[in-house]
């Protein structure tokens, strides 16, 4: 590959991830994305379903038993003259810190909204981590093909709630029994809805002019009040505006249904034509370019091998710069070894192979024997570390006890070695010798117990502790730091990585420290 040649690939690169609510639609979007990408023969083959051929090893059987979907990790597909990346975010029961982890991995985001619920709570967090990058960020509205609500007033929601600006770039005509289309505001076409088609590429059936012949056959009596409707919401709403989107500041907004395959293509040609291709990231020296051809990585997430032959894990890293080839040695940076890598799979759509090549944007599995940690850098040439990549503050807590006290020792090496995995974090407070674990979703805590007892031979037993939320605490004044440490020693706590933290056991009491103590920090995110 010439550097020209390596550089039109990097362009032509969109790595993304969803966020939705669970049930907004997220699971069926993704089909619809894989089919338009000639990825699956039929849409509906990511949710993997009881004894599918993803039937896994260890803690993944688990969530089988439970009947949690095991959605595929990275699906690569093309699209247009376009590679995409998209980048699974548990999101039910299997919702955790890797959901967050995920969109740092990422140059943008799909977020889909029920259209009938509108925002909810799940994508206000989600948005919250987008913030920290300010990630560019398109919005489809879902479920058109059912009784919604007033399409503006989710718009106002989500300018009000998200504080993002909304520019619709397509419009809903109907919705429900009468849902008839959508008309893009900017092409002035109708594109005609005709449903059942959910599991094929639907036709595409445009109008060219709302205020043509075809559009008064065709919409009859609704088309009047479709005018006025469309100059209230042009009225009422943004233009879109590219710098803006690609700042995080507003983002265009796309309706439809996923279900019925139904306004997806319109959002996805806008997609691939308007979404960042990899952009630059920093390291502790520098910002990394990209379209450097000097290969770099970091590691996003860590997960149970998919194959039941193997035990071992699969640390999925970012390629942020250069290129991958198989055989090439890199440098661990954390533990300053030079590793030959052979054996990367890639993600082409769904399906695990090895991979010779892979460039800026895109992600490879390496496999894992413990040696690889979540935030772990991988370089040629110059040995940065990545930044941005944190563990972010647990919202679940639970105290963690003993079946056989003898077997302490095996505990802790396991609840510590966990951690590194980074789906829990572990707590050790000043005061006590209790151990608490941390988690951002519920699932984590009995993932965490299968495997101690499967990997480590404990048995433990969780019991309820009074914690609400943590924050990581700084302060540039020694002095002052001390004498917090001193006070508040109930709540303080040494996390895995040997960093202190704050346990409140309430918001309200967060907010009375966080006001007591002007001069210390206290933060939602630390660096790995
Ligand atoms: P998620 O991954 O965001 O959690 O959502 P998912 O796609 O699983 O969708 C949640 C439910 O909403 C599913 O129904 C799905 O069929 C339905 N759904 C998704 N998009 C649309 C749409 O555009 N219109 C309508 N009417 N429904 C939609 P379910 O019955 O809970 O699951 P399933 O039995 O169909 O799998």
């Amino acid at each position: 590959m010439s550097n020209t040649q390596f550089v039109d690939e990097v362009k032509r690169r969109r790595t993304f991830a969803i966020i939705s609510h669970p049930d907004a639609g997220k699971t069926t979007i993704t089909e619809k994305l894989l089919l338009f990408g000639n990825a699956i023969q039929l849409a509906g083959t990511v949710k993997g379903k009881k004894g599918s051929r993803m039937a896994t090893s260890d803690w993944m059987s688990m969530e089988q038993q439970r009947g949690i979907s095991i959605t595929t990790s990275v699906m690569q597909f093309p699209y247009h003259d376009r590679v995409v990346n998209l980048l699974d975010t548990p999101g039910h029961e299997d919702f955790s810190e890797d959901t967050y982890r995920t969109l740092t991995a990422v140059d943008s985001v799909l977020m889909v909204i029920d259209g009938a619920k509108g925002v909810e709570d799940r994508t206000i967090k989600l948005m919250d981590v987008c913030r920290l990058r300010d990630t560019p960020i398109f919005t489809f509205i879902n479920k058109m093909d059912r009784e919604v609500r007033e399409q503006i007033e989710v718009l106002d929601e989500i300018e009000s709630v998200l504080k993002i600006q909304c520019a619709p770039i397509t419009w809903p005509i109907g919705m429900g029994k009468n849902f008839k289309g959508v008309y893009n505001l900017y092409t002035d076409t109708i594109h005609v809805y005709t449903s059942g088609q959910g599991h094929r590429i639907p036709d595409d059936i445009q109008i060219k002019g709302l205020e043509s012949d075809e559009a008064k056959v065709v919409l009859g009596d609704l088309l009047d009040d479709l005018i006025d409707e469309i100059e209230l919401v042009k009225g009422a709403s943004h233009e879109f505006d590219l710098d803006a989107y690609l700042a995080g500041k507003l983002t265009p907004v796309f309706f439809g249904t996923a279900l019925a395959n139904f306004g997806v293509r319109e959002m996805l040609d806008d997609f691939v034509e308007w979404a960042p291709a990899p952009q630059p990231r920093s390291t502790n020296v520098e910002e990394v370019d990209p379209y450097s051809d000097t290969f770099s990585g970091f590691v996003f997430k860590i997960q149970a091998n998919m194959d039941p032959k193997h035990r071992d894990r699969i640390a999925f890293m970012r390629v942020c710069a250069g290129k991958y080839t198989k055989g090439m040695k890199m440098r661990h940076v954390r533990i300053g070894k030079d590793i030959k890598i052979s054996d990367a799979v890639t993600f082409l759509a769904g399906d695990r192979e090895n991979v010779e090549e892979a460039i800026s944007g895109d992600i490879i599995g390496l496999h894992n024997h413990g040696t690889i940690q979540i935030g772990d850098t991988f370089t040629v040439g110059d040995h940065c570390k990545y930044t941005g990549i944190p563990h972010f503050a647990p919202e679940l807590f639970k105290r963690v006890r003993l079946k056989d006290p003898l077997k302490l020792k095996q505990l802790q090496k396991g609840l510590q070695q966990l951690s590194e995995e980074g789906a829990t974090q572990l707590f050790m407070p000043l005061n006590n010798n209790d151990l608490i674990l941390g988690a951002v979703g519920v699932l984590q805590f009995e993932v965490v117990a299968h495997r101690l007892r499967e990997e480590y031979k404990v048995e433990c037993i969780y019991e309820p502790v009074n914690v609400n939320t943590a924050r990581w605490v700084e302060c540039d004044d020694p002095k002052k730091l001390e004498e917090f440490k001193r006070k508040a020693a109930d709540n303080l706590s040494i996390d895995g990585g040997g960093f202190l933290t704050y346990l409140a056991p309430t918001r309200v009491n967060l907010s009375l420290t966080e006001e007591r103590w002007p001069d210390v920090r206290f933060r939602t995110t630390r660096e790995h």
